[in-house]
């Protein structure tokens, strides 16, 4: 989602007459743009923002400024906190940018932190940044109001609102006819998306998915982020009925213990979570499934933690972010809930949990050796210039020796060995 905002922002500013420079030292600003989800995002970024006092000890005229979530949460004190810092810009006022930029030339520090309920930034074209030229981020709708006890973003990215479906179509399509073969469309909940027309009828996230599915076959098409609350099946019929919207869904159940489920104000059981699961399974059947999961939030007991292993024992990911609970200032769990789990017995049910994921990735991975899948070629791997990288629809990356293939094409390509977190294989 940062990344989708950051290339609004650099359209925004070549609009104003900025450019971006090849590298740091260049550069009269630098935009530091933030995620304020845990404690250690955070602490990176103030990490970073120290570490350019030297750049500015040589360049006395270099600005810096913090964009995004952090700037939302912490406003004017992050710029009393951290003194080389210039200007401070939150989510929903990045058009004020340009105008930002100019008090802060002529010697102010400056801060837009107000939230909208409307901003979607529909009629900018992104600029693609450090782009392949093969895939790239649609943006679909902002903010969220799902209001989990654990989490900060209803507070830092607002009320949610969808973007109109006539301009996402025409982004992707443009996309498309660039020369593009993939576009992922975001959302902190895809399946709520919805936008009134006028005259009253609405477009919903499966008819959205069935528009942009149906500029190409050969366009690709990706969502995340769904809920499993509002994970529909008419969504997974659209999906059935297209083969180019890629057989992935990320569904994050970020506990596998009804009591915390209740707890994190999650709205669904274990029970409901599995029978979305199985409603995929049945509309989708070589669809991979990821997830993310929270180890230690409040009163989490080790009965609780075993539930969640059970349910990775169940699912069987392909793939998890898996994070230890981190307490956000301003949501729900601060106010009413301990953070009771010390960090110690965090980190260790973390570590059960990633070895238990680890495990079944490479298993999973072990029953893939001998398939064959349509990969698109993304660009060369990171290893050798003799082998290229791609993705097959499950988004799943596949390594193989280059011979003839061009990225940005469909190849066939025959798994012959993997890691837990890649296949190997070769054309076919
Ligand atoms: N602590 C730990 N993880 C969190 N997430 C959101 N808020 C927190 C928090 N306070 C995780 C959730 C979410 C992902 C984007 O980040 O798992 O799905
Ligand atoms: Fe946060 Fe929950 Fe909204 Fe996801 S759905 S962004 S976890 S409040």
């Amino acid at each position: 989602m940062n990344f989708a905002d950051s290339e609004v922002v650099g359209s925004i500013l070549a609009v104003a007459g900025y450019g971006l420079t090849e590298t740091i030292e260049e550069a009269d600003f630098v935009l530091i743009n933030t995620c304020a989800i845990r404690d250690n995002a955070e602490q990176r970024v103030r990490h970073r923002v120290r570490e350019l006092r030297a750049l500015q000890n040589r360049r006395a005229h270099l600005r810096v400024g913090i964009l995004g979530c952090m700037a939302e949460r912490l406003q004017d004190r992050l710029m009393a906190e951290e003194d080389n810092l210039s200007f401070v810009c939150g989510p929903d006022a990045y058009r004020r940018l340009p105008d930002l930029l100019r008090q802060v030339r002529e010697g102010q520090k400056a801060a837009e932190v107000e939230l909208s309920t409307t901003e979607t930034y529909a009629d900018i074209e992104p600029v693609r940044l450090g782009s392949n030229g093969i895939t790239a981020y649609i943006s679909i709708m902002r903010g969220c109001q799902n209001y989990c006890a654990y989490c900060v973003v209803p507070y830092t990215r607002g009320r949610e609102r969808s973007r109109d479906p006539q301009t996402i179509v025409d982004e992707a399509r443009t996309l498309f006819e660039q020369g593009y073969r993939e576009v992922t469309l975001l959302g902190q909940n895809v399946n709520s998306y919805r936008w009134t027309v006028d005259g009253g009828s609405t477009v919903g996230f499966p008819e959205l998915m069935d528009r942009v599915a149906s500029i190409s076959p050969l366009l690709r098409v990706r969502f995340a982020t769904s809920h499993p609350k509002d994970l529909s099946d008419e969504l997974l019929q659209v999906m059935a009925s297209h083969p180019n919207i890629c057989r992935c869904i990320h569904l994050p159940v970020q506990s596998g213990s009804d009591r915390m489920l209740k707890l994190m104000n999650r709205k669904y059981t274990v029970e409901w979570y599995l029978d979305r699961v199985a409603a995929i399974r049945r509309y989708l059947p070589d669809c991979s499934i990821t997830t993310d999961v929270i180890a230690g939030f409040s009163t989490e007991t080790e009965e609780d933690h075993q539930a969640t292993l059970e349910l990775f024992r169940t699912v069987r990911y392909d793939y998890a972010y898996m994070f230890k609970y981190s307490l956000r200032e301003g949501t729900y769990a601060w106010r009413h809930l301990a953070d009771d789990i010390d960090d110690a017995e965090k980190t260790r049910r973390l570590n059960e949990i990633i070895a238990l994921q680890g495990q079944i990735a490479l298993e999973n991975n072990r029953q893939e050796v001998g398939r064959e899948y349509e990969v698109l070629v993304e660009g060369e791997s990171h290893r050798s210039k003799e082998r290229l990288f791609g993705r097959n629809s499950q988004n799943k990356v596949l390594v193989f020796d280059r011979k003839d293939a061009v990225a940005g094409t469909y190849r066939r390509v025959r798994v012959t060995d993997c890691t837990a977190a890649t296949l190997l294989g070769e054309l076919v």
